[in-house]
């Protein structure tokens, strides 16, 4: 499950759905950059580090070799989690794997400095290009590196000249640095594990695994719209191996898309819209479209088929999912950016240079709008649809909307979201998101 664009997709509600009916659900890279939402009834959970499969007790739950970790942030959404549930799932159901690498308070100081991308400042690059480096930290590290007082005192040093080097003030202490290792060793070791074999046996004896992705195919640091990307590899070639297990384990690969687009933080945008009137300012009013880690406004523009085909190029989706399409209710007209003009020219693929494509204007092609629906409205029309129309059940403007998006993307449809809630989702009928949707389980 991954996200098509530029993050904030939808993702969580998406794995969510589909994870009464999955027995695992695992995040393969990223860390808490990411801000995962769900909603079920009166409740909202906003996931940054726990699979968003946490909501069905079923489901166990794998933190991946290819994330970065902050253990301070895993601990708080734990004690969340408990408040709300009562449940402890660390080494119960919830799995941390030993070669995921440690976001310490350093990453997030050396983060604080950065100002070009506009990151989230969780300490998501400077972790991964410890990694990179191969002076990073991973849970299987920890008991070594803690009897090693050299070690400690060299790695601080390295730390602190980096620190001073980007003019950050902040020092790591030795003491402390100690301190906060033995803390996350004694607090984590019962749920730290060689979790791609346990996925990989599980797999054999035939269970089902949900790979959530985080951020978005755009966001992606080899294929993305470089440098204003995040630090990993979103897309579906690292979905296994990030879990620890290999891509033939892949039966199905589905892009979640919003019917629209977003983007949080710097960096080119096409098809952007002013947040200040008109349809941007409907998408980001109606959607609430606010970062869910940082709160930062997103910036909105209309869905842009250019990326959303390089996307499907790297992904090979079996299926999209598309939401928020009840954002758009009540706009006269719908616009689909379908190529790009560049100095002239009519291209359909995203230039690698970020200025080319900060040059390009969007080519779009118009559909006329549909009108707006109540929440109410949209979730019986979503409740009428689980009675055997499906898509059908849509008014047919939007299904000649969404029937061009197949067109010019050449997937499927599957699913389609018309709110936050768990239940305001449209599926196709009989496809793999035409699902039992339980109340809450907690
Ligand atoms: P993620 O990072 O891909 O999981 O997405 P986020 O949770 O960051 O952002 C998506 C936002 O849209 C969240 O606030 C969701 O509750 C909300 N959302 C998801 N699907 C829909 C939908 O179909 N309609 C509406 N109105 N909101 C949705
Ligand atoms: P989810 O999983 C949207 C963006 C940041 C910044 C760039 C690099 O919720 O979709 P980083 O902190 O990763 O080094 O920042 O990537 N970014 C996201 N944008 N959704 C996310 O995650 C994001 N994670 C990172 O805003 O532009
Ligand atoms: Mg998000």
């Amino acid at each position: 499950m991954l996200g098509a664009q530029w993050g904030d997709e939808g993702k969580g509600k998406a794995i969510d759905q589909l994870a009464a009916h999955s027995d695992w659900a695992v995040r393969f890279q990223g860390g808490n950059n990411a801000g995962h939402t769900i909603v079920v009834g009166d409740t909202t959970l906003k996931m940054h580090l726990l699979p968003s499969g946490i909501t069905s007790h079923n489901c166990k739950l794998v933190l991946g070799c290819g994330m970065v970790i902050d253990p301070w942030v895993l601990d708080r959404e734990l004690k969340q989690w408990a408040d709300l549930t009562g449940e402890r799932p660390e080494g119960d159901r919830l799995f941390i794997s030993e070669r995921a690498a440690v976001i310490l308070p350093f990453h997030r100081y050396y983060d604080s400095a950065e100002e070009l991308v506009g990151t989230t400042g969780r300490g998501i690059g400077p972790a991964y290009r410890d990694r990179t480096e191969r002076v990073g930290i991973r849970f299987v590290d920890l008991p070594k590196a803690m009897a090693d007082a050299d070690y400690i005192a060299d790695i601080s040093e390295r730390m602190n000249k980096q620190l001073a080097t980007a003019g950050v003030t902040e020092k790591i202490e030795p003491g402390d640095l100690l301190a906060d290792m033995s803390w996350i060793s004694g607090r984590f070791s019962p749920a730290i594990a060689a979790t791609g074999p346990m996925l990989s046996e599980a797999l054999e004896r035939g269970e089902s695994v949900l790979l959530e992705g985080a951020q978005g195919a755009m966001l992606d640091i080899d294929q993305g719209t470089y440098p204003f990307v995040t630090s990993s590899v979103t897309c579906r070639a690292n979905a296994t191996h990030g879990a620890g297990i290999h891509p033939g384990h892949i039966e199905q690969c589905f892009g979640i898309t919003k019917a629209y687009t977003t983007r949080v933080g710097n960096g080119p945008f096409p098809s952007e819209l002013s947040l200040e009137e008109g349809p941007g300012k409907q998408m980001s009013e109606v959607g609430h479209e606010f970062g869910t880690t940082t709160g930062r406004p997103r910036r909105t523009g209309w869905l842009d088929l250019v990326a959303l085909n390089e996307s499907q190029r790297l992904n090979g989706y079996s299926g999209l999912v598309v939401t928020k399409l009840d954002v758009l209710g009540g706009l006269d007209e719908l616009k689909i950016c379908v190529a790009y003009d560049l100095d002239g020219e009519k291209i359909q693929h995203l230039p690698a240079s970020a200025d080319d494509l900060s040059r390009c204007k969007p080519i779009y092609e118009e559909h006329p709008g549909f009108p707006a629906l109540s929440a109410e409205d949209w979730i019986k029309l979503a409740s009428d649809s689980r009675k055997g129309s499906g898509l059908d059940e849509l008014p047919a403007d939007i299904r000649n909307y969404l029937g061009r998006i197949e067109d010019l993307t050449g997937i499927p449809v599957v699913s389609v979201g018309v709110g936050p809630d768990r239940l305001a989702s449209i599926a196709s009928t009989d496809g793999p998101f035409d699902v039992q949707l339980n109340e809450a389980t907690f």
